[in-house]
């Protein structure tokens, strides 16, 4: 027995010397990737996913200027075509008080109550918004305890809907004088109010510029836990916004640009998403797309082309993203012929390859 005892000793010390050997004669690991923090704010903004924003709705002027009233149909339409989650464009600004205390219109809160309990029965999330507060962008220090007395009311109001549910996101596309700078300082002030009765609600922030991702270099991000950056992307703009009547007259110019799907092309998304998503790991920060899209002036397989190339990096790099937009002119259903923009709908969700474009009149025999 105690021979048998040595000889098992021996044994089992000769495999672990082996065992070590082979561990400590092992090549260095490659560096390996960054692993995502698993933290709520991560975890959260992966759930958002494939996401989709229901634009010129609740973003109009008034309600139905765009011809595009909020309905629940919205999120049928959404879950069946397989999105993930919604961003909901509000423009609280034109349903607010003009004075102190900048009471928010019962109305409003009505619809926004309507849509959220329509995303909590379906489990899909929700990132709410402040959207096109033109004032803002061009008098900041008139505008500023609007803002913050509005996200005072909307946190309130939301308090209750679980974290995995709603997202707050503070302002869409700040620029002009609501400059980068500018920007950095409101935004403690913003998170501060969201946070006395959300305290770990996921609050979504956008650099300046339009939220550009050349503009994330000079974002300062609040001390927080439960941040999500979000970053917009048209470029090329001539391509995205051909013939976009809010742009100019100068977006004629640029109708019957293409988009081929070039290496050089597809370089220049790269370049712009790369640069994103390493600053994103260096922050520690999740990383949104909240909108991309081109609109419907642009010919539909050069749109498509585009639409998959950035949903393809968005998804290799980690980022959750929301298409621009549902049912208006970037719209992946068409409301009038009640069906799907299928080229749109497949480059955004379908797994397999696109399919053939057609030939460019110069390749036609
Ligand atoms: C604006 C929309 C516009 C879209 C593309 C959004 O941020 O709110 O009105 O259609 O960008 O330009």
């Amino acid at each position: 027995m105690n021979d048998h005892l040595r000889r098992l000793t021996l044994l089992l010390t000769a495999l672990f010397c082996l065992l070590a050997g082979i561990t400590t004669a092992q090549p260095e690991p490659t560096r390996p990737e960054p692993a995502p923090p698993s933290t709520h704010a991560y975890r959260i903004n992966q759930s958002l996913g494939r996401g989709i924003n229901f634009g010129n709705t609740l973003d109009a002027p008034s309600l139905g200027a765009w011809g595009l009233d909020y309905h629940p149909w919205m999120f049928d339409v959404a879950q069946r075509a397989g999105f993930d989650s919604v961003r909901l464009p509000v423009r609280w600004s034109a349903h607010a008080d003009e004075h102190r205390p900048y009471r928010v219109s019962p109305a409003i809160f009505k619809l926004v109550d309507d849509a959220i309990r329509e995303a909590r029965r379906r489990g899909m999330p929700v990132v709410l918004n402040t959207h096109h507060y033109d004032e803002i962008f061009e008098d900041p220090a008139a505008h500023e305890d609007r803002l913050v007395s509005i996200w005072q009311q909307v946190a309130a109001r939301y308090r209750s809907v679980p974290d995995e549910l709603l997202v707050f996101e503070l302002l869409n596309e700040p620029h002009n004088e609501l400059t980068p700078e500018r920007w950095n300082e409101l935004l403690p002030r913003l998170v501060e109010t969201v946070r006395k009765q959300n305290p770990t609600r996921p609050v979504m922030i956008g650099p300046g510029n339009y939220n550009s991702i050349a503009a994330l270099d000079k974002l300062e991000l609040p001390s927080d836990d439960h941040l999500i950056v979000s970053v917009h992307f048209y470029n090329p703009f001539e391509f995205t916004h051909q013939g976009a009547e809010w742009v100019g007259p100068r977006s004629n110019d640029w109708l019957g640009r293409e988009w081929t799907g070039s290496d050089d092309e597809r370089a220049e998304l790269r370049k712009s998403f790369e640069r994103a998503a390493a600053w994103a790991v260096e922050k520690g920060v999740p990383l949104n797309v909240g909108e991309f899209g081109a609109y419907s002036k642009a010919d539909t397989a050069s749109r498509a082309r585009w639409t998959r190339a950035v949903r393809d990096l968005c998804e290799e790099l980690g980022m959750s993203w929301h298409y621009w937009e549902l049912a208006a002119g970037f719209g992946v259903w068409n409301p009038s012929q009640q069906r799907f923009n299928e080229e749109i709908k497949q480059a955004l969700l379908g797994e397999g390859p696109l399919p053939d474009s057609p030939p460019s009149p110069a390749e036609a025999p």
